[in-house]
């Protein structure tokens, strides 16, 4: 039998860096060209055919994600749950608030702030046939200093380093995983940053440890429209150019 992949997109935090955006709603509301921004993972995550969806949030605003998605069916969801993070602990801690909704199969975990002009049909195929671990995404970019950055040995990543004052290679590691339910025991070790919250970028590592992570290397447009105001306005320029070629 194929192997199920449920998705789990991640709404919740503070969105400060968009600030004063972000003052009266949720930054995963804030437009991003034609639509609010959350609109772009799932519209992604449906077109890779993931249908099984759960929307983590938080803050202020959760309500208005049911005023926009309801159930979810207007934009392909099969079944859409709905969860709430209290506080901002960490994209890992948001994660293991979706122990429950996985039941034991496979995740594609997506930053609600990230954009990918490429389908990732091909990467939930890859992950299918993956027997145990992770796999992570990776994209060449300039800023590195605000993303996780992998550091290689040879082609094998030896660690990931978050936001590194000294990039270790040309690649970040983007806001798309490909999780089996081993994340959520792993989740369950882990010890709060530096800045207080429980990194994915340790989950990563710990799979790493294992020798259980793959990596692929997205070849289109990538952004993090949560990084700066900057970087939210270049994925409105990006998603312009995705509408006009679609
Ligand atoms: O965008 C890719 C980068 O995302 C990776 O390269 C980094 O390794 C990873 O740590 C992450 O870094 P950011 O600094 O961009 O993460 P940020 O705090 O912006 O959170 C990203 C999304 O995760 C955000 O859109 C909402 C969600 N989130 C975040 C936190 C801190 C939550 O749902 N709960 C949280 O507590």
């Amino acid at each position: 039998m194929t192997p199920t992949i449920k998705g789990v997109i991640l709404a919740g935090g503070l969105g400060t860096r968009l600030k004063p955006l972000t003052d009266i709603t949720n930054k995963h509301l804030l437009p991003v060209y034609d639509r609010p921004m959350i609109l772009h993972p799932i519209e992604s995550m449906v077109k890779a055919g993931i249908k099984e969806i759960m929307l983590v949030t938080g803050g202020n605003n959760a309500g208005d994600f049911l005023r926009l998605l309801g159930d979810g069916r207007q934009y392909g969801i099969r079944r859409l749950q709905y969860t709430y993070q209290k506080g901002e602990g960490g994209i890992a801690e948001a994660l293991g608030l979706a122990e429950d909704f996985a039941e034991g199969q496979r995740i594609m975990v997506y930053l609600g702030d990230n954009l990918i002009s490429e389908s990732l049909g091909p990467y939930v195929k890859t992950f299918k046939r993956q027997a145990q671990g992770g796999m992570i995404l990776l994209k060449k970019v300039g800023n590195l200093s605000a993303y996780g950055v992998p550091k290689f040995k040879g082609s094998r990543i030896e660690k990931i380093i978050e936001k590194p004052s000294c990039p270790p290679s040309p690649y970040a590691v983007i806001g798309i995983y490909f999780y089996h339910p081993s994340v959520f025991k792993i989740i369950k070790t882990l010890k709060p940053s530096g800045r207080g919250e429980l990194e994915i970028t340790d989950v990563n590592n710990a799979y790493l440890r294992r020798k259980q992570m793959t990596y692929g290397i997205v070849q289109g447009h990538w952004a993090d429209a949560g990084e700066s105001i900057d970087s939210w306005f270049e994925a409105n320029l990006m998603a312009q150019k995705q509408r006009k070629k679609s």
